[in-house]
């Protein structure tokens, strides 16, 4: 049976998304909705723009485009902003990072130039290889979130927006270890009066999005928006929050195929990751305290997919390392190797080798531009807290903290498109096909329309 759908706010005027970091993935994806409004380009890795979703049984044969199917607002009404501890303008930061050459980013040099980063709310002591002059000063981190909330509204009343959007694309903090200021809500802004050492600069800009009821999304593994105080913030004001710490290059490999794996009940001994990187992420995951929180995000993967607790013989001794090297020649052109030692019947070893030479920024722009449309859709659908339905794009994905968070990108990947169908009203598909066949005589039961064409074709039949 269909499920009553949601009543869903139409999409009137633009929408604004803001970007805290400037760096690598901001400037590729705005460089790319831009190279893509003069058709200049491919908005290739993005669900929404590209991908069709199946309504029904399959004799329906309806396969709408999913922005044709739930209403998102059009890639053409986007306005994009953001904040950055450097005070370089969009084209510049996109040169810096060398993602897009610069013979591609030459036709929207202009647009890109037009677009500089509000000051940042910065502490060296979060990410400790930055030095940030672009920032901004207060008595205290209310203050400075006050800040962030006056730029939000001139932001948005400087370019007749109707609605915003966060996502964080900043550079990964260093992790505070969860304390009282982090539980509840009062403790929370009572710590950012006093300015709590335990409140990071990624938890101050989501504090000033979700008071105002923006919806926020954090690309990095940071603490940010997860932890109950923020949570309780964003149940009363509406909004909603997904995080951490966007699925690209090797954790996107790892959650393709270790659920093959584990699906066709194949052993593993060992998975050892390693990367070399030069972008400034790589060089900010060259401190310890940054790569600490990252390597946290990276190893949870396996454990939550294999369940070494439910198959100690197949998955109780994985050999799990994760390394990455920050090697400047290679910039943003990442390169990672994985060494995969399995098994399989009669205990008997195997190997797969991965060299991935991906590039991290052009995985995750799409990532960013899916989050603002379905963070903004889950919002004018009134749904507020965490969004679980988008795990699909994090590393991390946030959940109920009595909960393990789903890791397997085919799981997460089914939850979202259910999750479009509910909203609409649509039947939740569980694809086990067993509604095209009668269980007792197991024959084939026709399909409505084709049954109906037989009785007119036998009618018909009979009459002459
Ligand atoms: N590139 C990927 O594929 C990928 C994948 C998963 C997660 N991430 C995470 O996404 C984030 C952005 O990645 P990137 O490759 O664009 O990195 P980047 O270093 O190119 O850009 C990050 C930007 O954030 C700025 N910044 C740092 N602290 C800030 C603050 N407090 N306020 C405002 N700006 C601040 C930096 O100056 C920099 O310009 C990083 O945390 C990274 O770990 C990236």
């Amino acid at each position: 049976m269909s499920p009553r759908p949601f009543k869903i706010e139409p999409c009137r005027g633009k929408l604004g998304v803001l970007l805290p970091g400037m760096g690598a993935i901001t400037s590729t994806v705005i460089a790319g909705i831009e190279l893509h409004k003069k058709g200049l380009g491919h908005l290739a890795g993005s669900v929404t723009q590209l991908q069709r979703i199946r309504l029904g049984k399959r004799y329906e044969n309806r396969r709408p485009l999913i922005r044709e199917f739930v209403p998102l607002q059009k890639v053409e009404d986007l306005v994009f902003g953001g904040w950055d501890i450097f005070p370089d303008d969009v084209y510049r930061a996109a040169l810096k990072a060398g993602v897009l050459p610069e013979e591609r980013l030459r036709p929207v040099a202009q647009t890109l130039s037009s677009i500089r980063p509000m000051p940042g709310v910065f502490d060296q002591g979060y990410v400790k290889n930055l030095q940030g002059t672009h920032v901004k000063t207060g008595k205290s981190k209310m203050h400075m979130a006050e800040q962030l909330m006056r730029d939000i509204e001139t932001f948005k009343k400087e370019n007749g927006l109707s609605r915003v959007v966060m996502v964080w694309c900043g550079s990964t903090e260093i992790l505070p270890e969860r304390s009282r200021v982090h539980e509840d809500l009062a403790s929370l802004e009572r710590g950012l009066k006093e300015s709590d050492p335990a409140i990071p600069p990624s938890m101050i800009y989501a504090y000033a999005a979700v008071k105002m009821g923006l919806p926020y999304a954090n690309g990095a593994p940071n603490l940010s928006g997860d932890v109950p105080a923020m949570l309780e913030l964003a149940n009363a004001t509406g909004s909603p929050i997904i995080g951490k710490d966007f699925k690209t290059g090797q954790t996107l490999m790892k959650t393709i195929i270790s659920p093959g794996l584990h699906s066709r009940m194949l052993g593993l001994n060992g998975w050892y990751s390693t990367n070399i990187l030069g972008n400034r992420d790589g060089e900010v995951l060259a401190d310890p305290g940054s790569f600490k929180t990252k390597e946290t995000s990276k190893m949870s993967v396996l454990d939550t997919i294999l369940e070494p607790e439910l198959y100690p013989d197949l998955y109780g001794k994985v050999v799990h390392k994760v390394r990455i090297d920050y090697y400047p020649p290679r910039g943003d052109a990442k390169e990672g190797w994985d060494n995969i030692d399995i098994f399989g019947w009669m205990d008997m070893p195997m190997q797969i080798k991965i060299n991935f030479l991906c590039r991290d920024s052009i995985l995750a722009a799409p990532i960013v531009l899916d989050l603002a449309l379905f963070m903004d859709l889950a919002k004018r659908s009134g749904m507020r807290g965490i969004q679980e339905w988008l795990s699909f794009y994090f590393k991390s994905p946030q959940c109920r903290e009595d909960l393990l968070p789903e890791h397997n990108l085919f799981i997460q990947h089914l939850k979202l498109k259910n999750t479009l169908r509910i909203l609409m009203g649509e039947e939740v598909l569980d694809h086990s096909g067993l509604d095209y066949y009668d269980p007792e005589r197991g024959v084939p039961i026709p399909a409505p329309a084709a049954a109906s064409e037989k009785k007119k074709a036998r009618a018909k039949a009979g009459s002459r």
